[in-house]
């Protein structure tokens, strides 16, 4: 295991311990929200964790978290979640995000504002001063606008790709829609990029989460690093 992946299994591993029986769990996308389901797995069968029930943030960690036997669940029998544990792309020191490396930042975002608790899981890689200094923002957008979003997404200045998957054919989100990967390198005002984002038909989400952490977890070479929303 290289020692990025080591991290994120610690950080995955930290937050869980704050899932406690009876909880309604959020459960991410990605590589580093997988070490969390994968540890939650573990203590539900071994008995040192029970009766919680997971709701997923995309297909594939839907077919995980079944896999491992965890007991899932949707919004139709739950208002609300206790605890959300999820990655993120990167993190400034606010606790804003980039998130939707994945692709599942609809979902994702969905889920976090139902939660009560947001616990972001990341490695120390992941941290920046300031967001798109090392992750384009992933913007999903409807297939039929494609063109014009790409369009106004460079007028905004961004360096603008259409995310493809592993045979090269357009990526498409658990929607059905397509993301354009927006490098807009360090973006000075977030929450004047997103109101401009939340305003154009055809945008259906964007990986802008702000003010929607309450707690990141980060794994380094010191060890585990808690980082909480109003210091
Ligand atoms: C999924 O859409 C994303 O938001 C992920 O949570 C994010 O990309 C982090 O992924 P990794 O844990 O694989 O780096």
């Amino acid at each position: 295991m290289t020692k990025t992946e080591e991290y994120k299994r610690m950080a995955a591993e930290a937050a869980v311990e704050a899932v406690k029986p009876g909880m309604v769990v959020g459960l991410g996308t990605g590589s580093t929200a997988n070490y969390a389901i994968t540890r939650l797995a573990k203590l539900l069968k071994s008995g040192e964790l029970t009766d919680i029930v997971g709701i997923p943030s995309s297909v594939p960690t839907n077919d995980l978290a079944s896999s491992l036997g965890i007991p899932l669940s949707t919004f139709a029998d739950h208002a609300k979640i206790d605890i959300t544990i999820d990655g993120a792309d990167e993190v400034d020191p606010d606790l804003n995000l980039i998130k939707g490396g994945g692709g599942a930042l609809l979902q994702e975002k969905i889920l976090a504002q139902a939660s009560l608790r947001v616990v972001i899981i990341v490695d120390e890689g992941k941290l920046s001063d300031k967001l798109g200094t090392r992750f384009p923002l992933p913007v999903e957008v409807v297939p039929f606008g494609l063109h014009t979003e790409k369009r106004f997404l460079e007028g905004l200045g961004a360096k603008v790709t259409l995310r493809e998957n592993v045979i090269a054919k357009p990526f498409r989100t658990d929607h059905r829609n397509l993301i354009l990967d927006a490098d807009f390198g360090p973006i000075e005002d977030v929450r004047a990029l997103a109101e401009k984002l939340e305003h154009r038909a055809g945008v259906v989400e964007h990986g802008l989460f702000l003010g929607i952490a309450t707690e990141v977890v980060v794994g380094g070479k010191n060890g585990i690093t808690r980082l909480k929303k109003n210091g």
